[in-house]
């Protein structure tokens, strides 16, 4: 039971990038490996929660004790993440969901033309708020923020307007942390908005650290 300590947990991770069709060949995207949630979702099977990983399109393998659904769009993420978040003890949300998708998808590639080409781009949900909106007092829902400035203040702002129990801040400004790298440095806030510092680790120890965290508080 000690090495368990996630035994008869349900979670949900969610991972990756979404990937926004601007017609069949093209699509609007961004650099999210999926290693980091891929790692948590590892971990967390490993210290036996049954996890659910929604995954958006990534070369990531997941263990074979994780039930794995792959979406590629923002909202196909926001459908599976509703079906499966009612009965989930524990959230982690790592996708790095795009924020905007073409208003309109063409049905045929788009030929080159001589002038400019404008897009129109409309706002996709926001998962992990609508979420936070829908989360009962047992249910445990953590955020990941990646900021290049003011770091602190927007992962703060996140964790209450997002209604989190905890936010994982990672920084851009750090070497080894973020996006494609095998390490991340992070700083973990509570919701009583104190702050943990780590050092710069694998992701796989960071994933262990996020862990701890959820230990801490879970209910
Ligand atoms: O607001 P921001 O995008 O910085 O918040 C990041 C957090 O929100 C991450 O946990 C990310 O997975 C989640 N998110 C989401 N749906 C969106 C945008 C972000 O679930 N459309």
């Amino acid at each position: 039971k000690k090495s368990m300590p996630f035994y008869g947990k349900k979670v949900m991770v969610t991972a990756g990038p979404t990937y926004e069709a601007i017609d069949p060949v093209r699509f609007i995207g961004n650099h999210s490996s999926g290693k980091m949630g891929f790692a948590l979702a590892d971990e967390l099977a490993r210290l036996g929660a049954d996890v659910t990983l929604i995954a958006g399109p990534t070369a990531q393998k997941s263990d074979q004790n994780v039930i794995r659904k792959d979406v590629v769009s923002a909202q196909q993420m926001f459908e599976a993440c509703n079906s499966v978040f009612p009965e989930t003890d524990i959230t982690v949300m790592c996708a790095a969901v795009a924020d905007y998708r073409p208003k309109t998808v063409a049905a045929n590639k788009i030929k080159k033309q001589d002038s400019n080409l404008i897009l129109e781009l409309e706002k996709t949900v926001d998962i992990l708020a609508t979420l936070g909106q829908a989360k009962k007092a047992d249910q445990i829902l953590v955020g990941f923020a990646l900021e290049t400035n003011d770091e602190e203040n927007y992962a703060k702002g996140k964790l209450e307007k997002k209604n989190l129990d905890l936010v994982v801040l990672n920084s851009l400004n750090d070497k080894g942390a973020g996006f494609k790298s095998d390490t991340n440095k992070i700083t973990i806030f509570n919701r009583a908005l104190e702050r943990t510092v780590f050092e710069m680790k694998s992701k796989t120890d960071v994933a262990k650290d996020i862990c701890s965290a959820i230990l801490k508080i879970a209910k």
